[in-house]
């Protein structure tokens, strides 16, 4: 799609700047969005369109006749409260919305979670229609936002919705940095008991660049990766570059343990110790396995394997830690 235009939302994320990076590669113009105070790093070449997701007027002409609407920008209980990111992830979802149909933008690629779907039990691999009840505001938040965008695929327009999994790369300071500090730090002893799936940031962006061209209107696709338990994930990156491997797993007891000590605190103190309540706790200690079959089928979508990733990735925690 070289010569096409892009605007992106979250383009200076820890995903939405690899994005910006590789459209600029394949020859778009992008535009992206970012707010005042925002790191824009040194993406050289994007058209920056300054403000956020409230304020209406640079949101349309961030959108203002382009090829694709790549909205990525969000926030999560690591970094927002309950409030703010049902407001952002919610409320900025429907002004995206009205100004691509304000606009007549072309098609709207929205990126919410896996975290919407479930596997039915420890054993099965989740698919798009494995349909989960919310935990929590973060994924309450994906939910409604995702019915918002069908909405807007079905009332004539053109919208395709990519769920992606735990993404593992540089730059992100959340899970990547936290994966990795149990697989290569001897002053981090223990990992936790469940399992994920964990997806390279450059293959999420192929899924991004593949939803956008050959999606099909108002359809999901979860962009996963690798389905490991954490003891695995871990062992494999300490194998791979001669780390230590965290050789104690946290009991699913203690964890579950401390969901109800940090929301009888939130709820006393008015204070978010740590973004866990009961329900979040008894999931973070779960097998959460998804399938990207019908990315793989529908979409052409691949995935690389984990020690694929580390180089780049231990490169910049190494720099960074
Ligand atoms: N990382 C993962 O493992 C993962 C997994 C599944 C889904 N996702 C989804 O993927 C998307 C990108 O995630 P990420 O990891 O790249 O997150 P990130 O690094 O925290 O980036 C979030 C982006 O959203 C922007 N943003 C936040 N609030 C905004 C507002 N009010 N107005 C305008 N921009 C705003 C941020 O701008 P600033 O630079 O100014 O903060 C930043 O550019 C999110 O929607 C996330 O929910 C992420």
């Amino acid at each position: 799609m070289t010569g096409h235009t892009a605007a992106v939302t979250g383009a200076t994320g820890f995903l939405g700047s690899r994005l910006c990076e590789r459209l600029l590669e394949d020859g778009w113009n992008v535009r992206g969005l970012s707010r005042p105070t925002s790191d824009r790093g040194d993406l050289e070449g994007v058209d920056w369109h300054v403000g956020d997701l409230f304020d209406d007027e640079t949101l349309r002409s961030l959108v203002d006749g382009v090829d694709v609407v790549f909205h990525l920008a969000g926030v999560s209980l690591w970094n927002a409260s309950p409030e703010t990111v049902e407001r952002v992830n919610v409320d900025g979802t429907r002004n995206v919305i009205e100004a691509c149909r304000d606009r007549g933008a072309g098609r709207l690629v929205f990126t919410s979670t896996a975290g919407t779907r479930r596997p039915p039990d420890d054993v099965m691999v989740a698919d798009e229609t494995d349909v989960a009840t919310p935990v929590g505001a973060y994924q309450r938040s994906k939910a409604q936002a995702e019915q918002l965008v069908d909405q807007y695929a079905e009332a004539d327009c053109d919208a395709v919705t990519v769920h992606p999994t735990s993404i593992f790369g540089p730059g992100d300071e959340a899970f990547t940095a936290q994966l990795l500090s149990m697989g290569l730090e001897p002053t981090m002893p223990a990992y936790l008991p469940g399992g994920l799936s964990i997806v390279g940031v450059s293959d999420v962006v192929d899924g991004l660049l593949a939803a956008a061209e050959h999606g099909t209107n108002g359809e999901h696709y979860i962009l996963g990766g690798e389905n490991l338990t954490y003891n695995q994930a871990v062992s494999r990156i300490a194998n791979a570059v001669d780390g230590s491997p965290a050789r104690i797993r946290v009991p699913a007891t203690a964890i579950h343990a401390a969901g109800p000590v940090a929301e009888a605190a939130s709820s006393v103190a008015g204070v978010r110790m740590f973004p866990f309540d009961r329900q979040m706790a008894q999931l973070a200690t779960q097998r959460l396995f998804y399938s990207s079959r019908k990315a793989s089928e529908e979409l052409g979508y691949e995935y690389q394997p984990l020690e694929d990733h580390l180089p780049e990735t231990i490169d910049w925690y190494r720099s960074e830690h």
